[in-house]
């Protein structure tokens, strides 16, 4: 296991722990994340004594409501609102981005803008639309001046996704871009090393894409993602 790997699962374990008090209904004061969790050292959570297997069934009504009141790390002091996700809560596909834009972060909705209507588009092309799908982010925020996440940021905005999968559990996840590739397959690979394979996240099959920001700027990211995007309806049929 890498030290990104176990700080990862430790954050994980707080987050779950979170989780539980919270259905209990009981509230837990958080620190800011600006002052406990800014670097790789200070992010050494201790490891949870809660037993998994006994969490209560999570809801979607305790997720959002814990992603709107988040405050475990620096980016909600930036963000106007969280950008959840939207779209069909028993979607077969689920896509993921990296983490939402201005524009996101003003109308709380992920892929809006030049980058959200050529994922529509993609969509339309799929056959599939975006009330059949459900969008969402490894970030529930946004990124000031859109840089890149820190990796505190991802471990603490991990495990709202990964409730969400579960809570959706799709057919066939897709990635935008590297950051939500390597943080969901947990390999620090480049996303042209990572493309034209079908990888499994949680047995689910996982194909990564480039970003639609990408795609914006180059014609050829575009060309690999329709291809990529085409590889996928195919992966899909045959686990279907
Ligand atoms: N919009 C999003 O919501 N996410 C991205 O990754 C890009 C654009």
């Amino acid at each position: 296991m890498t030290a990104f790997s176990i700080v990862l699962t430790m954050a994980i374990s707080e987050n779950t722990r979170l989780h539980y008090l919270n259905a209990l209904g009981i509230t837990v004061w958080q620190s800011r994340i600006n002052e406990t969790c800014s670097t790789f050292a200070e992010i050494s959570l201790p490891p949870s004594s809660v037993n998994e297997d006994a969490l209560p069934p999570d809801s979607w009504v305790v997720l959002r409501n814990q992603v709107i009141q988040c405050e475990q790390c620096i980016l909600c002091t930036t963000r106007k609102q969280t950008v959840f996700g939207e779209g069909n809560p028993n979607a077969k596909w689920m896509f993921i981005g990296e983490a939402p834009g201005q524009e996101e972060d003003f109308h709380g909705t992920p892929f809006i803008g030049e980058a959200g209507n050529l994922l529509t588009e993609m969509l339309r092309a799929m056959q599939l639309t975006r009330e059949e799908v459900f969008i969402t982010n490894i970030l529930k925020c946004r990124l000031p001046d859109n840089r890149n996440p820190h990796v505190d940021e991802i471990h603490a905005c991990r495990d709202y996704l990964h409730r969400q999968i579960a809570l959706i559990n799709p057919k066939m996840i897709i990635t935008f871009g590297q950051v939500s590739a390597q943080t969901l397959l947990e390999k620090m690979d480049s996303i042209e090393n990572l493309r034209g394979q079908i990888h499994q996240f949680q047995q689910k099959p996982l194909i990564t894409v480039h970003d639609p920001n990408d795609m914006l700027r180059s014609p050829i990211e575009k060309s690999k993602a329709w291809q990529d995007l085409q590889f996928a309806l195919e992966a899909f049929k045959q686990h279907e």
